[in-house]
């Protein structure tokens, strides 16, 4: 059933190949000072920074800039773009990069002029926000995360070995948004692949949760196999324009705050991922991946019958003459063989987790109920020893 919700996503998108010239269209509704948001220079590499530099300053914009933000921002980074978002009072934040640097944006944004920690204030403690907020706009140049739509900011604390994502409302979220497939071609295959697991794990949470005949199942389904499809294309050819423009935007309605409507929602997976990640500084994508299939295959006796139509529905299974658990184990193999096929790393010790990480990661676990099965500390150790 899908209840009683409000659904309402202010972000303007602008999607295509000569999108960037929308930029001139949102610029003059902020003021002069653009804080300029960019990670470790690939945007230099692809000739992104100097076109940017150029409409900025087409519109007289005067320009702060901010690089080196890294893959898992970490808070020490979010202290230091508050500082100088603050001194320099800017006007608009414009976040040119992954989801790392959108994420760092949105953080930064709601942070700058937060009178007390926005470490504790925010990610810990999760508060809404009640200071000023920062304009953000993003230019995105690598998919997976959604973060180009949504409230979403990661940031991880290196000394307590911390990832924790806030999911931050709508105030926050970015003003705009401008997707050009183009810019996603040079991104590493490594880090191509992590982003379209990212997508599909980010489906998977909504899919398997809660009432399960509702529009968003079919919508979920839907997304699942033009990704499954494009991604195969893209693997083979990263430069294959239908398929990364459909990647794209799949992504972007994959965390959206669409999907998510009438369902309960899962995010197991992103919870003993983020958690890795806090030990390792591992890439997303592929915590996600090096824990999904020991993670499925444990819960789904408690979620049989929508495993049975994932199977059928997303994997093509033939449901002939099969018991439904034949039936929702075959879809699982099938997407075994699928993540084996695109290159995406299935297990936590080519991440770099040792044994004697297993206590504290499942630690540093959050236990969410919204799933098939709520899963206590042993049974996350349990996953984490079947991940290695
Ligand atoms: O830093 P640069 O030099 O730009 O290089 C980046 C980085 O090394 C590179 N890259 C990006 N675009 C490129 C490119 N290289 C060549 N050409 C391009 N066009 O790719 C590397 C990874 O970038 P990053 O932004 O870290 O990747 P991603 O987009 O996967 O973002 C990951 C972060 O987002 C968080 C993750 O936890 C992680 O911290 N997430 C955010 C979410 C949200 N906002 O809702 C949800 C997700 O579940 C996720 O947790
Ligand atoms: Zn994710």
């Amino acid at each position: 059933m899908l209840g009683t919700f409000v659904y309402s996503n202010p972000t303007k998108l602008y999607f295509g190949e000569d999108s960037l010239k929308f930029l001139n269209d949102e610029l003059p509704k902020y003021g002069k000072k653009v804080m300029l948001i960019y990670g470790g220079g690939s945007i230099k590499k692809i000739g992104l920074y100097d076109e940017i530099i150029k409409i900025l300053k087409e519109n007289d914009k005067e320009i702060i800039e901010d690089g080196g933000v890294m893959p898992n921002p970490t808070v020490e980074k979010l202290y230091e773009g508050c500082r100088i978002a603050k001194e320099n009072n800017v006007d608009l934040i414009l976040a040119v990069g992954g989801g790392s640097v959108c994420d760092y944006a949105k953080a930064v944004s709601a942070s700058a002029y937060c009178e007390e920690d926005p470490w504790d204030k925010y990610f810990i403690r999760m508060e809404e926000v009640d200071n000023k907020i920062i304009p953000v706009g993003c230019v995105l140049t690598m998919v997976g995360t959604g973060s180009e739509m949504n409230g979403g900011s990661v940031i991880t604390n290196t000394a307590t070995k911390q990832k924790i994502g806030c999911g931050f409302d709508e105030k926050v979220f970015p003003k705009f948004s401008i997707l050009n497939p183009i810019y996603t071609f040079s991104v590493p295959r490594y880090q191509m692949v992590a982003g379209f697991f990212d997508i599909m794990s980010h489906i998977l949470e909504q899919y398997f949760s809660g009432d399960d005949d509702n529009t968003s199942d079919y919508i979920m389904e839907g997304l699942l196999r033009s990704l499954i499809h494009s991604s195969r294309i893209a693997v083979k050819n990263p430069k294959d324009y239908e398929a990364r423009s459909n990647i794209m935007w799949t992504s972007t309605w994959a965390l959206n705050t669409l999907v998510e409507k009438g369902k309960s929602e899962d995010w197991m997976v992103h919870m003993i991922g983020q958690a890795i990640g806090g030990y390792t500084d591992a890439t997303h994508g592929m915590t996600l991946s090096a824990v999904s299939m020991p993670y499925y295959r444990y819960i789904m006796p408690y979620g049989l019958h929508k495993f049975k139509r994932y199977a059928i529905n997303v994997w093509n299974v033939n449901p002939d003459g099969k018991t439904d658990e034949q039936i929702a184990k075959e879809g699982l193999n099938r997407m075994e063989e699928y993540m084996k096929e695109i290159g995406l790393v299935m297990n936590i010790k080519d991440l770099g987790v040792t044994e004697d990480m297993l206590e504290g990661i499942a630690d540093n676990t959050f236990i969410l109920t919204g799933g098939y099965k709520v899963l206590t500390r042993e049974e996350i150790i349990e996953i984490l020893k079947a991940s290695m």
